[in-house]
């Protein structure tokens, strides 16, 4: 089908959804084109709007913890064979938003507060899913870091943070050819993402190259003619008005005929990707196979936060308590357009505990539960304070769950409900080796207990495969390898964001280009745990650090060494930072990461190659990427604050391309 076979009518009716799920076929003269959430799970609706049961991956922020883009892209092929036998053209993911906030309630369903990360993991989700012949919408282009008043607040950004801080993640996911993006519900700088022309036209399309086509978010769109003329090809879901809209502004000359035709022709160049693409479709995985993966990134995607006296693993012969309603089946997803239900019956975690070691005993008694309206509550908690006593170590499962981190509200804490903190108290004051295994979506403030207990384990959100994954990593049959996407700050005050949220109006993104990390680093404080902070059963040694030179590139080589008697996983970081700079710099940034396999005693080389970009800011004075000569520092570590190995390194471009600086004599 080409433009010329169409009516103007058939092109302004295939300018906007047909229902909630599919592209216009315009009575049978195209085939149409269906999408369907994503991110962690296909999340089909039937006509009356009931949710078929799918495979209920962990959430991409346990992805983002996993640091493992095999992992990634692997997770997408999975959905992705799950679209075809659902017949589904286009998977709504992935969602590569910054976390500006652990308040915002979607945090789960985004990477990291890092750009380098988020847009490396979403490069290969993007990736995965299309490697099976299923499309990507890559969202949610852009500034959409809270979900409050999410339709009508402006996100208030000056544009070298939007370049540096808000851009990047979707740059980098670019590079994966997604077949489309999805813009914003907000509004940036005073103007709906959906009629953004600079951000959807000039930026994503002109300079970032994007061929592809931009769908809206669903009722996302304002004014269907508003939004075209910026370049969005494709509102979704169904609207009675937009085909009168679109007319009428026709008619009186607002939207030109080159207009309608740039985006439809986008469209169809989707129907013809899609349809070309349809040879790729091939199942390869059984469910139970899915499974699998799910348990396997989601152990992966477990962070082990703290672990003393090496209460963890359990070993043979130890009796263990374990507590708390979500040791019952833990907490599929956060709540919202990602929610995915599954058939998987999922155990309590203490029998799978068992199962893994058969010479373990655990006992479960609930002890504390949380019921579906978010109430907290006791249950007979006597109870499980005196098994609690009696076990050699205990085992307290609690966390936020889809009611507190949901699409469309954010949390109003940090902090766990006072009932679960009183519970972790009770049982650490009966058991000096309590170990808390905690659920949620982004950070958790923990000091009103973890100076009481002995270990600690963060596990996201994880799917259906999560108590399978935590009995695993409890028992030592995996070794924890995941770490930190995001800082977990003290307390909520001593974020940068506090507990702000804009006005109704806008939501001033003051705190610029201190972003997580990057604002802790730059303020020198004290945080509760660094991003990229996790702990293993193995120990890991970094050494011999190399930076060469050759025309621009930087190429690094190290070594990182498993120092234990344990097989494990490191994930090794690379930072850059400006020694001086004539403008304001974070003192750290990830530029390079990744994971590596190490046998006991095992010493592997890493080589990683950094550009003059990897040292660069955006420069409003020139509107581009600008390097300064000068001094830099590269560190390469375990942690945004355990970095063992530094370099200096000069840059000395010439002269010509530098701002004049006068002689400081
Ligand atoms: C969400 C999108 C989602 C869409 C369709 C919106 O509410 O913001 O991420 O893809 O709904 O369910």
């Amino acid at each position: 089908m080409e433009l010329k076979d169409l009516t103007l009518d058939e092109k302004l009716t295939l300018l906007t959804g047909k229902d909630c799920w599919h592209i216009d076929g315009l009575n049978g003269k195209l085939p149409e084109i269906s999408m369907s959430d994503g991110p962690h799970g296909m999340r089909t609706m039937t006509k009356d709007w009931q949710t078929l049961p799918a495979t209920a991956f962990p959430t991409l922020s346990a992805v983002g913890s996993t640091w493992n883009e095999e992992l990634a892209r692997e997770m997408g092929e999975l959905i992705a064979e799950e679209a075809i036998e659902r017949n589904v053209d286009i998977l709504l993911a992935p969602g590569v938003n910054i976390k500006r906030t652990p308040l915002c309630g979607r945090n789960f369903e985004y990477f990291s507060e890092d750009p380098c990360l988020a847009g490396e993991l979403g490069k290969a989700y993007i990736e995965g899913v299309q490697a099976k012949g299923i499309g990507t919408s890559l969202k949610h282009f852009a500034a959409n870091n809270r979900e409050y008043d999410r339709l009508y607040q402006s996100s208030e950004v000056d544009e070298r943070t939007l370049r540096e801080i808000y851009f990047p993640a979707f740059e980098r996911a670019l590079q994966a050819d997604p077949w489309t993006v999805m813009c914003s519900y907000n509004l940036v700088n005073g103007v709906y993402a959906s009629e953004h022309k600079k951000l959807l036209n000039d930026i994503l399309r002109g300079q970032f190259g994007f061929k592809g086509l931009i769908v809206s978010d669903w009722e996302a769109v304002v004014n269907r003619a508003k939004a075209l003329k910026a370049s969005l090809d494709l509102q979704m879901p169904d609207n009675a008005q937009s085909f009168t809209v679109l007319k009428e502004a026709y008619a009186r000359g607002y939207i030109t005929d080159e207009e309608i035709d740039a985006s439809v022709s986008r469209i169809l160049d989707l129907i013809n990707k899609t349809q070309a693409n349809k040879r790729k479709r091939v199942v390869t995985h059984t469910k139970e196979e899915r499974h699998a993966a799910a348990v396997k990134i989601a152990a992966e995607g477990a962070v082990l936060l703290k672990n003393e006296n090496g209460v963890l693993p359990f070993k043979s012969g130890e009796r263990v308590y374990v507590g708390g309603k979500y040791a019952e089946q833990g907490v599929l997803g956060g709540g919202g357009s990602s929610y995915v239900t599954c058939e998987y019956k999922r155990k309590n975690l203490s029998d799978l505990i068992m199962e893994e070691n058969p010479a373990v005993t655990a006992e479960y008694h609930q002890g504390y539960f949380c019921d579906e309206g978010a109430r907290h509550g006791f249950y007979n908690v006597r109870k499980s304070i005196a098994l609690a006593e009696q076990a050699d170590k205990a085992v307290v499962v609690v966390g936020f769950d889809e009611h507190t981190d949901c699409e469309g509200t954010d949390r109003t804490t940090l902090k766990l409900s006072p009932i679960a903190v009183d519970f972790i108290l009770k049982i650490a004051r009966a058991n000096p080796r309590t170990v808390v295994v905690v659920y949620g979506g982004s950070a958790v403030d923990m000091s009103d207990w973890i100076g009481e207990v002995s270990a600690v384990l963060y596990v996201n959100f994880n799917g259906e495969g999560g108590n399978e994954a935590i009995a695993k990593l409890l028992t030592g049959s995996e070794n924890p390898s995941g770490k930190l996407q995001e800082t977990f700050p003290l307390c909520l005050e001593d974020t940068p964001t506090q507990s702000e949220r804009g006005d109704g109006y806008s939501d001033r993104y003051f705190e610029r280009i201190f972003v997580g990390y990057r604002y802790y680093d730059n303020e020198g404080a004290e945080v509760l745990f660094p991003f990229g902070h996790g702990l293993s059963y193995s120990s890991f040694e970094y050494g011999n650090l190399n930076v060469q030179e050759k025309n621009g590139q930087y190429a690094l080589s190290f070594t990182v060494k498993n120092t234990s008697a344990v097989d494990g996983k490191e994930i090794w970081q690379v930072y850059t930072g400006a020694k001086r700079s004539l403008v304001e710099r974070p003192p750290r940034e990830l530029k390079a990461f990744g994971k590596v396999f190490l046998k006991a005693g095992e010493q592997k080389t890493i080589a990683v190659t950094l550009t003059l970009r990897d040292f660069a800011y955006w420069s409003t004075a020139i509107d581009g990427w600008r390097t300064e000569n000068g001094k830099y520092t590269v560190s390469v570590g375990g942690s945004s604050r355990d970095l063992p190995l530094r370099k200096e390194i000069s840059i000395c471009l010439p002269q010509d391309e530098q701002p004049s600086q006068r002689d400081q004599a």
